[in-house]
């Protein structure tokens, strides 16, 4: 089954408006199209990525939505909002999002729903804490983390779903999952998938691996066989560590 790798640049709470604007314009420069690149700046400045990335194969996406669609809810940013913008893709649970601002996976899944429901792509994040892997939880935590992410979804919106596995202990640490690592968690989030929607399904959806992927183990996770992709953070904030990813 080949799918289309997807390198998304998560630029997390990063940049001001002329540095949002130049990076974006240095990675629409330098992209190509083999593979799907995607950058997701702060909400305030998807206006200016869009721009500068309007007449290149780079898509852009949001790092957090509410799932209502509008109403009092100060501060938020909803589906119609992002899709009025030109926003194609939008992060749903990032870790910072379940660990530091308390979200739970009810309203994660929500929040996929109601992606699906605007036209936008979820890229839905799934991962343990190092907690969770020293006392062998790993596979329950993604597992249960993903079937609340995909709950409210037809079979027919999977394929069009992103999966994202990024253990915490990765992200921002320096410390990188080993390939086999990445790719066991891949394989059984591949699984649940065909167990739940069938093989052929499963064997469409793209599932990232985010956590300190760097272009010096890029290569290396991508070559996995469950791993189509990364979810990068810090080193997308350098155009050229970030396209240097995407060519690997
Ligand atoms: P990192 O972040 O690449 O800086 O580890 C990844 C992420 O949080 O998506």
């Amino acid at each position: 089954m080949s799918r289309k790798r997807i390198v998304a640049g998560n630029w997390k709470m990063n940049t001001t408006l002329e540095e949002a604007h130049a990076l974006a314009s240095e990675v629409a420069r330098g992209a190509g199209e083999e593979v799907d690149l995607v950058l997701i700046p702060p909400t305030c400045f998807l206006a200016t990525v869009l721009d500068a990335t309007a007449s290149s194969a780079v898509s852009v996406g949001a790092q957090n939505m509410h799932p209502a669609a509008s109403g009092a809810f100060t501060g938020e940013t909803s589906g119609p909002m992002l899709t009025s913008l030109g926003a194609q893709y939008v992060v749903c649970g990032h870790s910072e999002r379940r660990h530091v601002f308390g979200e739970s996976s009810a309203f994660i899944g929500e929040k996929v729903s109601a992606a699906h429901a605007n036209g936008l792509i979820p890229i839905l994040c799934v991962g343990e804490t190092l907690e969770d892997r020293e006392a062998g939880r790993t596979d329950a935590v993604v597992l249960d983390q993903l079937e609340a992410g995909l709950q409210g979804l037809e079979s027919s919106q999977i394929p069009g779903t992103v999966i994202a596995y990024e253990p915490v202990w990765a992200i921002g640490t320096g410390r990188t999952a080993s390939p086999e690592q990445a790719q066991e968690v891949h394989a059984s989030i591949r699984a649940r998938l065909a167990e739940r929607f069938g093989g052929e399904i499963a064997g469409r959806v793209r599932i990232q691996y985010g956590g300190s992927v760097k272009p010096g183990n890029a290569a290396e996770l991508l070559g996995q066989p469950d791993i189509d992709g990364a979810l990068v953070g810090g080193a997308s904030l350098v155009a050229s560590s970030f396209l240097a990813i995407a060519d690997a």
